[in-house]
């Protein structure tokens, strides 16, 4: 497999970076995953302006324009051996001697761009749902940003691996609902779908946006408002969103049923409509 890194085109052996790295080091960066449908970069603005937001978050310039980062991608989808892949961007502030504030001057960034195969979720957890855990959101205060610090997520993520279930739906402060560990968390009742809103303290999933426009366009009741604790265990159902995993149904909440304990109506309209949209619009020319 050939990946981009600092320049160059190189085969996933050869690719080397330094001990330094203040990504290694510090976890200091900011990473992108971007989904390619028939060799097509789906919202790739809106994901290069979330980047944008990253790299402004951490004071880190864009190393790249968007005719310089198109030109990397088409590159790599290209080079792929899969119609269906995503593109993984990790940017870091580089290399320096280990010390914590920003290197003076300034070194130039570390930039690492993947095009790896996209497998769809497995055809058994669409008709049975997945399961999940729920933890206290002890992450930072700008879960905004795409940091590729993730030590919080996969130590949130190996509690729902630990109990044999796929996610783990978080709660700040013992009272509302953030995310889950690697995807945006929607609550259905009574036929509403209730999204948590965009603020420092969830990623703006860009499968998010896409869910809300499909039930703004099919005229789907929805309203996007904070998400009581108690409201998520008393959902009739519960769905989670991600550029790899799309939509599926969470059926299981810490061992009890949601619902029915099966994916319920709101999520076979909204798994039919994104199927829809990803033949008419995400694969369209
Ligand atoms: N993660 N929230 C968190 C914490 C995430 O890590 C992700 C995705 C999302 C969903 O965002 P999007 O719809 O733009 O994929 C929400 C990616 C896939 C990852 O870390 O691999």
């Amino acid at each position: 497999m050939t990946l981009y890194l600092n320049g160059l085109y190189l085969p996933i052996e050869e690719a080397k970076i330094s001990v330094l790295d203040r990504g290694f080091i510090f976890g200091d960066g900011v990473y992108e995953v971007i989904p390619v449908y028939s060799r097509r970069a789906f919202r790739l603005t809106a994901h290069l302006q979330r980047l944008q937001r990253s790299l402004e978050g951490i004071r880190l310039a864009n190393p790249h324009n968007i005719t310089e980062w198109t030109a990397i991608f088409d590159k790599l989808i290209a080079d792929s051996a899969s119609e269906d892949s995503y593109l993984y961007l990790h940017i870091t502030r580089g290399v320096a001697p280990r010390d914590q504030p920003f290197p003076n001057p300034s070194v130039a960034p570390t930039v690492l761009v993947m095009c790896n195969p996209l497998s769809r979720p497995p055809a058994e957890l669409l008709t049975s749902g997945v399961c999940a855990v729920t933890a206290q959101d002890n992450r930072w205060l700008r879960c905004d940003i795409k940091a590729i610090s993730l030590l919080p997520n996969v130590l949130l993520r190996q509690m729902a691996v630990d109990a044999g279930c796929s996610e783990t739906v978080l709660i700040r402060d013992d009272a509302f609902l953030t995310e889950g560990s690697a995807s945006n968390i929607f609550v259905v009742k009574n036929g509403t779908l209730l999204a948590p809103p965009k603020d420092n303290l969830m990623l703006p999933g860009i499968t998010y946006d896409v869910i809300l426009e499909i039930a703004a366009a099919h005229a789907i009741p929805h309203e996007v408002r904070k998400i009581a604790k108690t409201e998520v265990f008393d959902a009739d159902e519960l769905l989670l969103t991600s550029s790899p995993r799309e939509v599926l149904a969470i059926t299981r909440l810490d061992g009890k049923p949601i619902g029915t304990a099966e994916p319920g109506p709101m999520f076979k309209r909204l798994y039919q409509l994104y199927q829809e949209f990803k033949r008419d619009v995400m694969r369209a020319p």
